[in-house]
């Protein structure tokens, strides 16, 4: 038997009456397991006599434990701890403790900037805009289902289990390999390919390998969000570029490559993020040559190169003579869905063998499971079948926001139908704050979710960014009718 005498403590000038002072701490004792299942506790006189204490407060106590299945009475043997103990209810005793959670913790720690999530009031009724994810109903389920039933096959699980690389599932990568060499013009090994959970996973990877504190990165004005904050992260000095309608900005960018040491550059040539403009021809060869007359770093961002609704997009920058130094990076997070947190990067052998070890340190073994069912998607044609689908698709959502936009903002918006991607970015004739069109439309039912509203009170746009990919024409009517009414009462 427990010294009950020494473990339980009463204190009389407590709010909180004794038995149940009593009951919370022999159900810590439970919840600690120094009192095991099945355990044997003392009787209520014995424990009144040790406690000193009133047995009626015993009784009261025990009842207490009873009604919540703490501990039962069984005939003939007394009190014993439940053999199937309750749901946790730690703080159904107001012991006057608060749970260890609720404090703060004593140690110091980086709580990093705020994001500020836009979605967080969302009613069933409210019409949700984000800023260019895809349209998840056009999953293959069917072909998916039984992809995973097969990945669940003992046979393929253990080889999942034991076949195990550093650099991701060798089936997915070689799967990807094909895929980027055919749709992009790579031409590129499976040594060169590692994968993520996500674009936003390879940024964050090739980054930690190549910026120190004080570093100077080059970024596009306006950029994505998470990137630029990804960079500011490990220390990194921005210097910004202007966008314009061809793309980044690259005689300025000239200029500032022969004044300053920069690490690194961070470049999203098909529709930028967030203005989804496409970097023309004749800035990608300038950029080549820069690339290589200064051996520079680069990350090219190409999150969403897959929707392109003319026929001959231009290939990645990557595809091109950059001599190794372009850290390619993409998602197939955009075609999947959100829920599939799937990326890679490409690099040469040396720099992905850091990163995959880099990786490494935060996705021990990465999501093997899912590289190996979308491995199936890209070998039986069912992943590009889904992108045929949804260029198709996208391309007339697309046409169709721009039309009625054109004809019920046109006095109001700015804007150049992009040639792929999944968002129009609307620019704002008059003084509009991206923050005050977003307050007017909210009460209205209108929420809009992304990076670019991640920003909250930072971000500066007078712009919109409007994904019109995973919306049905219907609704993108109705967004767009809410939005003019917004924006009316702005104005
Ligand atoms: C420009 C850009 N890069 C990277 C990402 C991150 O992609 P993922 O969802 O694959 O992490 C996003 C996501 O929206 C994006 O817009």
């Amino acid at each position: 038997m427990l010294p009950y005498k020494n473990l339980l403590f009463i204190d009389k000038s407590s709010h909180v009456a004794v038995f149940k002072q009593i009951a919370a701490q022999l159900i810590k004792l439970i919840q600690e397991g120094k009192l095991l299942p099945g355990t044997g506790i003392p009787s209520t006189r014995s424990l009144a006599f040790d406690l000193d204490l009133h047995r009626k407060t015993a009784v009261a106590a025990y009842e207490l434990l009873i009604a919540e299945d703490w501990i039962i009475s069984v005939p003939r043997k007394g009190y014993l701890v439940s053999p199937q103990l309750p749901v946790v209810k730690p703080r159904s005793f107001n012991t006057n403790r608060k749970a260890a959670y609720e404090t703060e913790p004593g140690f110091q720690f980086d709580q990093l900037q705020d994001i500020i999530s836009p979605l967080s009031n969302v009613l069933k009724t409210d019409l949700v805009i984000d800023d260019g994810f895809p349209d998840i109903s056009l999953l293959p389920a069917g072909a998916m289902s039984n992809l995973y039933k097969r990945a669940l096959d003992e046979h393929a699980l253990k080889s999942m289990a034991s076949g195990w690389d550093m650099k991701g599932s060798p089936d997915f990568r070689t799967a990807l390999c094909g895929f980027l060499n055919q749709t992009r013009g790579l031409d590129i090994r499976m040594e060169n390919l590692l994968t993520t959970r996500g674009a936003q996973m390879a940024i964050f990877v090739a980054a930690s390998l190549i910026i120190k504190p004080g570093d100077k990165v080059i970024v596009s004005e306006p950029s994505y969000f998470f990137a630029n904050t990804i960079f500011e992260h490990f220390g990194a000095e921005l210097i910004r570029v202007p966008v314009d309608d061809h793309g980044m900005c690259t005689d300025t960018l000239e200029d500032l490559l022969s004044k300053h040491r920069v690490k690194l550059l961070y470049v999203i040539p098909h529709h930028h993020h967030p203005t989804t403009v496409t970097m023309s021809k004749e800035r990608r060869t300038h950029l080549l040559r820069l690339i290589k007359a200064y051996q520079l770093a680069v990350i090219e961002d190409d999150y969403d190169y897959d929707f392109q609704f003319q026929y001959d997009p231009y290939l990645p920058l990557a595809s091109g003579d950059h001599e190794g130094n372009i850290i390619y990076i993409g998602s197939l997070t955009k075609v999947l869905g959100t829920p599939f947190r799937l990326g890679y990067m490409v690099a040469p052998e040396k720099f992905i063998h850091a990163a995959a070890k880099k990786r490494m340190l935060i996705d021990l073994r990465g999501d093997v499971f899912t590289e190996q069912v979308v491995s199936g998607l890209v070998e039986n044609g069912d992943l590009t079948r889904l992108i045929q689908k949804a260029n198709k698709l996208y391309r007339g959502r697309c046409h169709h926001l721009s039309d009625i936009l054109s004809s019920e903002l046109g006095d109001a918006l700015k804007f150049t139908r992009p040639g792929g991607g999944m968002a129009l970015w609307l620019k704002f004739k008059a003084d509009l704050p991206l923050a005050k069109v977003i307050g007017k439309a909210a009460p209205m039912g209108l929420k809009f979710t992304g990076s670019v509203y991640a920003e909250g009170s930072r971000a500066k746009y007078n712009a919109l960014r409007f994904g019109f990919a995973s919306q049905e024409e219907k609704q993108l009517e109705q967004a767009v009718e809410i939005l003019r009414l917004s924006i009316n009462k702005l104005r």
